[in-house]
């Protein structure tokens, strides 16, 4: 088996389960990530979604992407992290009037609006602070991204985004809103995608909905395509950086601008879930009749994507180095659902060894609880003392 190259020295003095990320890795990433997005002029703000450790943000903001925030907390991180105003843009479907305020109390760069009923609201919002928003209409394109069903957005009757056979409603609505400026067209279809013909599609719908735009002599400055790009779960060592000169070139390819337009993205998964992992001790081997269960000290409070997604993520004994055994990896959780992986090959595990989950940067530390009453998962970084590999 192939393994990462971890400080396994520094994490035996350290309290287990924790997050550690590669910081090296995550600049390489962000490298390539505007190298790529550069040679088109394409924006890229971070989905603080995915991760929104403080360090890690303020690595990224000093890239100078901007951010895609979807709650006034998200904002928050945000701004504190060192990301400009000008550069946030704000989706979600359920915007608060807080949030909504405070999105318009420091100039953010846009709304991502998702519904007729929010206009009315941000428009009357902005107009008790005689301010203007911009907004973009987050569409709904009715794409099918081929991805698992909880993370797919953007086929027809969804919670999100405005309908297409809604659309000419909407346009029709915002010529009232006086305090509303339409500056763009939103779009996100759904998250983990790998099969860069989703995006073509996508890019495509957006061109036909440019046009319906056009009929109406409507000309936004903005487009905008979400995220979504996804990685290699099954092999974080040979594919450590996704796919980025693919899919901008997706998009570029087919993409009908208007003059002076501007591209733009919301990549979360892509640009963090490799450089992180959740490292955590073996608690218990537990021999059963027929399996053997590796029983942990993290639990789907720590990383809940398999859980949740039935999601793979790649786990590796990083002190052992034996032949390979099959185990069922479990966490200590009181819920049957608590189960990394069934029928994981290990090398020969023992009481006290670390393990890592790998591709864990992405909606893992963000997502944990503390059902149970668990501690929340301390984070270390690649960049702090003590911690060369
Ligand atoms: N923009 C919007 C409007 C989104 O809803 C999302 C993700 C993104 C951007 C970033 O997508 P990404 O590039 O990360 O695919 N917790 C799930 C993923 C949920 C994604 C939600 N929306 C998981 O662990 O797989």
């Amino acid at each position: 088996m192939i393994k990462g190259s971890f400080p396994l020295k520094a994490f035996k003095a350290l309290e287990t389960p924790f997050y550690y990320y590669d910081i090296d890795l995550l600049k390489r990433t962000l490298e390539t990530v505007k190298a790529e997005s550069g040679k088109y002029g394409y924006h890229v703000h971070f989905a603080i979604k995915a991760n929104a450790n403080p360090h890690i943000l303020s690595v990224i903001a000093g890239y100078g992407l901007g951010a895609d925030c979807v709650s006034g907390g998200e904002i928050r991180a945000a701004l504190d992290a060192g990301f400009p105003a000008d550069k946030i843009v704000f989706a979600g479907v359920g915007k608060a009037d807080w949030e909504i305020n405070l999105g318009l109390d420091n100039d953010i760069f846009c709304f991502n609006a998702e519904s007729s009923a929010e206009l009315d609201i941000l428009d009357e919002l902005a107009a008790a602070k005689g301010k203007i928003a911009s907004v973009a209409l987050r569409i709904n394109p009715d794409v099918d991204a081929h991805t698992h069903a909880k993370i797919t957005t953007g086929l027809k009757e969804n919670k999100f985004g405005i309908n297409l056979s809604m659309l000419d409603g909407v346009l029709e609505q915002l010529t009232k809103l006086k305090h509303l400026k339409l500056i763009g067209i939103h779009s996100h279809i759904g998250s983990q995608i790998t099969d860069m013909s989703a995006f073509r599609a996508l890019a495509v719908r957006m061109n036909e909905v440019q046009e319906k735009l056009d009929t109406r002599g409507l000309h936004v400055e903005h487009i905008n395509f979400g995220g979504g790009l996804g990685i290699d779960y099954h092999h974080p060592n040979h594919i450590p950086v996704p796919a980025f000169a693919d899919y901008f070139a997706a998009f570029r390819q087919l993409l009908k601008l208007r003059p002076g337009q501007q591209v733009h993205f919301e990549p979360g998964r892509s640009l963090v879930a490799q450089c992180g992992s959740l490292i955590s001790k073996v608690l218990y081997v537990k021999e059963g009749e027929v399996k053997k269960f590796v029983i942990l000290d993290a639990g789907f409070t720590e990383l809940i994507r398999p859980a949740m997604y039935d999601a793979y993520h790649y786990i590796e004994n990083l002190d052992s180095d034996g032949q390979t055994e099959t185990y069922d990896v479990v966490g200590p959780i009181c819920e049957s659902a608590d189960v990394f992986g069934k029928d994981v090959e290990l090398n020969k595990t023992r009481r006290g060894d670390l393990l890592a989950f790998r591709s864990a940067g992405a909606y893992g530390e963000v997502m944990a609880s503390q059902y149970n009453r668990r501690r929340l998962p301390k984070a270390y970084y690649s960049d702090e003392n003590g911690f060369e590999a």
